[in-house]
């Protein structure tokens, strides 16, 4: 599709827009010179990435740092031998960090609270390793995660990493027809669940959802259940165990050694939307995932000691799997984890969480930044906030106003807000600030230590600063991800065919004279709804499993507080009357098939969908009929 280059005067040259960095923040930084640092890496980024590395455990030494002969296939840290875990967890044993707690979690009913010192995680790890180990679970296996935020998730994790196992955690959101797919497509033996969730006083019924979705599943033979909401559920005297009962059980008993794993050996995929089809997997392995996330979360939220970091993503995310879970263990931080949402049963509850456990740092969306901004201040100010020294965002571009609002309101301008751009498909933060570097409301920073980014037009040439044109990254980095699952042609094809020798990030940015990146958006057929990232043809085929659908096809339109909101367009069978009942039906039937997350927002019923001549859906066409925009000139449809 041909874009047009819009010129931004606003962000095009001039410094106006920057903030300073609070003085405290940058003095006490990890990373104080920060050009000094970039000019470094970015002259030797191998020797950069070695040196960084080095900081975290390995069994065997690496040879190579970066072997690209078989590029796009990138290999890191070749010939090493490690574990994450070993990093993660059993370095700090042999410390004064043994001690010190890991994890703090609390629950939607706020009074159940859980600690785990480094020695317990590391006990409760070993557990899970042991009964996964006797479930017949080894290297290479696929073990599916569909919990909700409650801290056996991370010991789930942890110990399918500690064994060789692959972790696949399916969002515990998506329904059982999404769920179905990723456990067939994967062929895990094993599912860890729970008997439900709590959402928003209510159980989510996470058993009745696996029941659904294994119950023709020609690999899975042991689904392990945790009990957390107490609600009945049903079980397979075969298939199915409580966790608890396992745990009494001699296996789960006694010591689990951490195997050491070829650095490129696989250590988690991630099922995530793409532009068409189905969702892929993308594959991330232990050696430079590590590396990658430990060294970012490190120095751009200037990690020490007795810091508590909250990250609010959940654990089914790319944002949960990097910062949540592995990052903070990795840096051997405090994390805090909260089961609920933050508007239930008051818009105070994380403001609340944030003064009783003096979290110091906090990575949060702009979704639901904007979301209590709308609330009012007056939420935030009955809180003793005094502890907070840092704030994060990810998942879509935060808007001047929602940034300012974070920064005076939140932050009270002593925080740095730090804006991380990134995607699952790199693992770690590509763009972003560290605390020392002057920040501009709206744009995510720059790249990261040792990578360069570039904004180019369809043809692969750079276009001049102020300019929109397409985000890609020009150097390798040890967190990116290895390939998809089982489909190394796609990889190739999607990431790396368009731009040779550059990674394609599918978004579109524009750089600015000083060289910070202002990221806009999506240029495929990617919607991020709430920060979650939706297919349309996820959607689409949700739709037209509805016996009244003949076809539809999904857009995002802008949307103030969800930054888009998914439009559908949908041609139902001839004498179908489309009624508000029928919408409301839809709306569910797209809950029930792909997710609640997935719900449309709005619908329109026309006869026919516009299309090119060659079949292809013109989502311009409809996007602007939604907008009540001109249709723009249709006789160059085709070119579209
Ligand atoms: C968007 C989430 C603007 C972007 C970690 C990217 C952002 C997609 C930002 C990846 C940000 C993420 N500013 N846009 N700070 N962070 N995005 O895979 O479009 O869920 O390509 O990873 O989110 O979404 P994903």
């Amino acid at each position: 599709m041909a874009r047009t280059h819009k010129q931004s005067a606003s962000s095009a040259s001039s410094n106006r827009s920057f903030v300073d960095p609070p003085a405290q923040a940058a003095d006490n930084a990890w990373v104080r010179d920060w050009r000094a640092l970039e000019e470094e890496a970015l002259g030797d980024p191998q020797g950069y990435w070695a040196r960084r590395a080095e900081e975290l455990e390995w069994s065997a030494p690496w040879h190579t740092v970066l072997d690209d002969t078989e590029a796009p296939f990138y290999r890191w840290f070749v010939g090493a031998r490690t574990n994450i875990v070993s990093s993660a967890v059993d370095r700090h044993l042999g410390t004064a960090r043994k001690n010190k707690l890991a994890l703090i979690w609390v629950g939607e009913d706020t009074s159940q609270v859980r600690t785990f010192s480094y020695f317990a995680l590391g006990r409760e790890v070993e557990r899970m390793a042991n009964i996964l180990k006797a479930m017949g679970v080894g290297k290479g296996d696929v073990v599916t995660i569909y919990l909700p935020r409650i801290p056996e998730v991370v010991f789930t994790m942890l110990a399918c990493a500690k064994i060789g196992a692959i972790h696949s955690v399916v969002f515990a959101g998506y329904s059982s027809e999404a769920l179905t797919a990723r456990i067939d497509d994967s062929e895990s033996t094993v599912v860890v669940t729970a008997d439900g969730s709590w959402v928003n006083g209510r159980v989510f019924p996470l058993k009745d959802i696996i029941d659904e979705a294994v119950r023709f599943s020609p690999t899975v033979h042991n689904v392990i259940v945790v009990r957390n909401t107490g609600s009945e559920v049903t079980m397979d005297p075969i298939r199915d165990h409580w966790y608890h009962e396992l745990c009494k059980m001699p296996v789960a008993k006694g010591r689990c050694e951490t195997l050491q794993l070829d650095a490129e050996d696989p250590l988690f995929i991630l099922y995530t939307s793409g532009s068409t089809g189905q969702p892929k997997a993308v594959l991330h392995s232990h050696g430079g995932y590590m590396v990658g996330t430990y060294v970012t979360l490190h120095d751009c939220f200037d990690i020490h000691d007795e810091d508590r970091w909250w990250c609010t993503s959940d654990p089914g995310w790319i944002t949960g799997h990097s910062y949540l879970v592995y990052g903070p263990l990795l840096c051997g931080a405090t994390a805090f984890m909260y089961e609920g949402n933050p508007t239930y049963p008051y818009p105070d509850r994380w403001w609340d969480l944030i003064e009783r456990y003096g979290i110091t740092s906090f990575y949060t969306a702009p979704t639901a930044i904007r979301t209590l901004m709308r609330f009012g201040e007056a939420w935030v100010r009955r809180h003793d906030l005094s502890s907070l020294r840092l704030l994060g965002s990810v998942g879509e571009p935060l808007n001047p106003e929602a940034w300012a609002w974070f920064h005076q309101v939140v932050g009270q301008e002593r925080c740095p807000i730090i804006d991380t751009w990134w995607q699952t498909e790199t693992g770690m933060f590509q763009i972003t600030t560290v605390p020392s570097m002057p920040m501009k409301p709206g744009a995510a920073g720059r790249p990261v230590f040792g990578q360069e980014a570039a904004v180019v037009d369809e043809d692969g040439n750079e276009v001049p600063d102020g300019v929109e044109g397409n985000l890609v990254l020009r150097h390798p980095w040890p967190s990116m991800m290895r390939t998809l699952y089982r489909d190394p042609q796609r990889y190739v094809s999607t990431y790396w065919e368009k731009y040779p020798g550059l990674y394609h990030t599918g978004d579109s940015a524009r750089r600015d004279a000083d060289g910070w990146f202002w990221i806009i958006g999506r240029t495929d057929d990617i919607i991020k709804v709430s920060g979650h990232r939706l297919g349309t043809a996820e959607v689409e085929s949700a739709l037209v499993s509805h016996p009244s659908v003949v076809e539809a096809a999904a857009v995002g339109l802008p949307h103030e507080v969800k930054g888009h909101a998914v439009h559908v367009s949908v041609v139902l069978l001839p004498g179908t009357e489309p009624t508000r009942r029928l919408e409301a039906e839809l709306r569910e039937h797209v809950a029930a098939t792909l997710s609640p997350i997935a719900k449309p927002d709005s619908f329109d019923f026309p006869e026919s969908l516009p299309k090119t001549r060659s079949g292809k859906i013109l989502r311009r066409v409809l996007r602007a009929r939604a907008l009540g925009q001109d249709e723009g000139d249709l006789t160059t449809l085709d070119a579209d």
